[in-house]
């Protein structure tokens, strides 16, 4: 059995693109039905009795290098997501957080970002996290310059800890979908002992049934820590 619960999830959502050329649709048509499924999935995690924070990786910093439309359906779509998805915050208790650096986006959804946050931060069932415009590296290296404007001569694990944006230090599990088996940048730091579950679902296929079976084989592994 699992020596520490399930506390903080986090989610590498891959697969988007596969799953429309498969259904023979545009590439679109997956991120919007990749959409739905963080819905489900969030829902989810805020019911759960242990989970405390889902990380959803939604845009990396590489993934400009996407065609332009691609990035801007990209963009409209998470003004939607966040706007429709209001009621489901407050309806169960979800507080919505951003990380990664926004000032790459729109002054719009910028504004439409923080006012999310701030509307939902009382809520306490759930903390989901929406990794945006977001690499590890860029936040190890942000959280070091911030140490060093503070007159840090020199930093601990936990003063770097602090410092980055997340409310966690350790991801307890990271599944990724759609067969990949990489990390594409995603939390590094908070990644060191986490367990890690692929599996080949395409992420518009996944839903809350395989989630909770993944959740499963997670409380029958035995984690060491480095220990015996
Ligand atoms: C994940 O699906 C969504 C984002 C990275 C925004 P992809 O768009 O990467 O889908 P594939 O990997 O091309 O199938
Ligand atoms: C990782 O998926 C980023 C997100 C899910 C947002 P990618 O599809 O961008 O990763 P690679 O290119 O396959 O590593
Ligand atoms: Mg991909």
């Amino acid at each position: 059995m699992t020596d520490t619960p399930l506390k903080n999830l986090a989610i590498i959502m891959d697969g988007n693109g596969r799953w429309a050329k498969q259904h023979g649709l545009k590439r679109t048509k997956g991120h919007e039905k990749g959409a739905e499924v963080i819905r489900d999935i969030t829902t989810y995690c805020a019911k759960h009795p242990t989970i405390e924070t889902a990380t959803f990786y939604a845009f990396s910093t590489e993934n400009w290098k996407r065609p332009k439309l691609e990035v801007e359906f990209l963009m409209k779509m998470l003004d939607r997501y966040l706007k429709e998805e209001l009621d489901t915050y407050q309806a169960y208790g979800i507080r919505f957080q951003a990380i990664g650096d926004l000032t790459r986006f729109s002054h719009a959804l910028q504004k439409r970002i923080l006012k999310t946050q701030e509307l939902t931060k009382e809520n306490s069932n759930l903390i989901q996290l929406l990794a945006l415009n977001y690499g590890g590296r860029a936040e190890i290296t942000a959280a070091v310059n911030k140490l060093i404007s503070e007159g840090k001569k020199s930093v601990t694990e936990k003063d770097i800890s602090l410092a980055l944006q997340t409310p966690y230090s350790d991801i307890d599990l990271l599944i990724r979908t759609s067969g990949e088996e990489r990390i594409s940048n995603f939390l590094l730091w908070q990644l060191s002992y986490s367990e890690l579950y692929f599996t080949p679902t395409l992420w518009p296929d996944f839903n809350a049934r395989e989630l909770n079976e993944i959740i499963e084989n997670y409380t029958q592994r035995i984690r060491r820590f480095g220990g015996v």
